[in-house]
C-alpha cells in the first residue's frame, strides 16, 4: 500500500515509519509541509500521491498547557482530524488515527474496553474525542487505536524524564494511585502494522501487556532497576503534586479485542522496556 503517515517529526511517527516502511511505501511529509488544519493541503497531498491508507500521527499532545489552549488542541485533534476524514472519505481510502486513554474518566474499577462510556476529564481529552467522533461521523472505513503512556527514542516521556531525574537525585517520590499501562512506540508501530493490514474497522486499545495495569510508581521502579541506577523510588499521592489538567485515576485500557481481530499479542511491558533501554 501507499501509505501517508502525518505528523512525522512526533515521537509515534518516529518508530512508525520504519516499521511500515518494511512492507509499503511511505510518504511522510513533516507539519510544515502537512499541516492537517489545512484541508485544501490535506486534499493536494492525497491527490498527487494517490494514497491508500492515512495514518495519522499529527496531535496536539500537550496535557496540561491544552487547559489554557483549548482552542489551539481542538483546532489539531478536532478539526486537523476532521479534514483528514473528509478528505479520505471523499476518496474512499480507510483512515488509522491514533486515540488516548484519556478519553475516559478513570471512575471504572476495572480496565477500559472500547464499548466503553467515554468522559474526558481535561480538555486534551475532550479534543482528541472530538476527532474520534467527527472520523465516526463522517467516514465507514477506519480505525481508531486508542493507547496509552507512550514512550519512544524521539521524545520525551515518563521514562526519559526519571532516567533524568535517577542521574541527579537520590530519591524520587512517584504517584502511586493512577493505574495504566506503558506502550513503547515500537511496539504500538508492530501493532498498527498488523492492524491496517486486518481491513477489520473499529475501534481498538492497543498498549503493552500488564496484565491489568500498574501505577506510575510501580513503572519508575522498574525503568530505576532495569537502568542500573541506585536512586530510591517512593510512593506519593496525585494530590500532593496537583497539575493543571486532571488525570484519569484509572486508565488501564483492555486489550484483548485487538488480540483477537489482529492475531498480534502486545508484549509485556517490562520487556518492551527492556527493548527501549538496549537502544542506547
Ligand atoms: N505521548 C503519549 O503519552 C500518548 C498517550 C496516548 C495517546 N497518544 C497519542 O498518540 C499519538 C502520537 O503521539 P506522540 O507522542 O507521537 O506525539 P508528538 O510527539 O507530540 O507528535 C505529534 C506530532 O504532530 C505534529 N503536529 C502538531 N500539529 C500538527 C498539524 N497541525 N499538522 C501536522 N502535524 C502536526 C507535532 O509537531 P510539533 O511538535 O511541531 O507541534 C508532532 O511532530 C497522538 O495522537 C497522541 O494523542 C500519545
Amino acid at each position: 500500500m501507499k501509505i501517508l503517515v502525518t505528523g512525522a517529526k512526533g515521537m509515534l511517527a518516529h518508530d512508525l515509519i520504519p516499521v511500515l516502511r518494511e512492507g509499503h511505501d511511505i510518504i511522510a511529509p513533516a507539519e510544515e509541509d502537512l499541516d492537517i488544519t489545512r484541508r485544501d493541503v490535506v486534499h493536494q497531498a492525497m491527490r498527487e500521491n494517490s494514497i491508500d491508507l492515512v495514518v495519522n500521527c499529527a496531535a496536539y499532545t500537550q496535557v496540561d498547557k491544552a487547559e489554557e489552549e483549548r482552542g489551539k488542541a481542538f483546532l489539531v485533534n478536532g478539526l486537523g482530524v476532521q479534514n483528514l476524514a473528509l478528505v479520505c472519505q471523499d476518496r474512499g481510502i480507510p483512515l488509522c488515527h491514533i486515540s488516548t486513554d484519556y478519553v475516559f474518566d478513570g471512575t471504572k474499577a476495572t480496565p477500559y474496553t472500547p464499548f466503553d462510556n467515554t468522559n474526558p476529564i481535561n480538555a486534551y481529552g475532550e479534543s482528541k474525542l472530538a476527532g474520534e467522533k467527527y472520523i465516526q461521523w463522517i467516514m465507514n472505513k477506519f480505525y481508531i487505536v486508542r493507547t496509552s503512556w507512550l514512550y519512544g527514542k524521539n521524545g520525551s516521556s515518563f521514562v526519559s524524564t526519571i532516567l533524568r531525574l535517577a542521574r541527579e537525585k537520590q530519591k524520587l517520590e512517584v504517584v502511586n494511585d493512577q493505574r495504566g499501562s506503558p506502550t513503547s512506540t515500537l511496539s504500538l508501530s508492530r501493532g498498527i502494522n498488523k492492524l491496517i493490514e486486518s481491513g477489520a474497522y473499529g475501534i481498538y486499545h492497543f498498549t503493552d501487556d500488564t496484565g491489568g495495569g500498574i501505577s506510575w510508581y510501580d513503572f519508575a521502579g522498574e525503568i530505576i532497576r532495569q537502568s542500573g541506577s541506585r536512586t530510591g523510588v517512593l510512593p506519593t499521592t496525585t494530590d500532593r503534586f496537583p497539575r493543571p489538567a486532571k488525570r484519569p485515576s484509572n486508565s488501564v485500557l483492555d486489550i484483548s479485542l485487538f488480540a483477537a481481530v489482529t492475531g498480534y499479542h502486545p508484549v509485556p511491558w517490562k520487556g518492551a522496556l527492556e527493548e527501549y533501554l538496549g537502544q542506547g
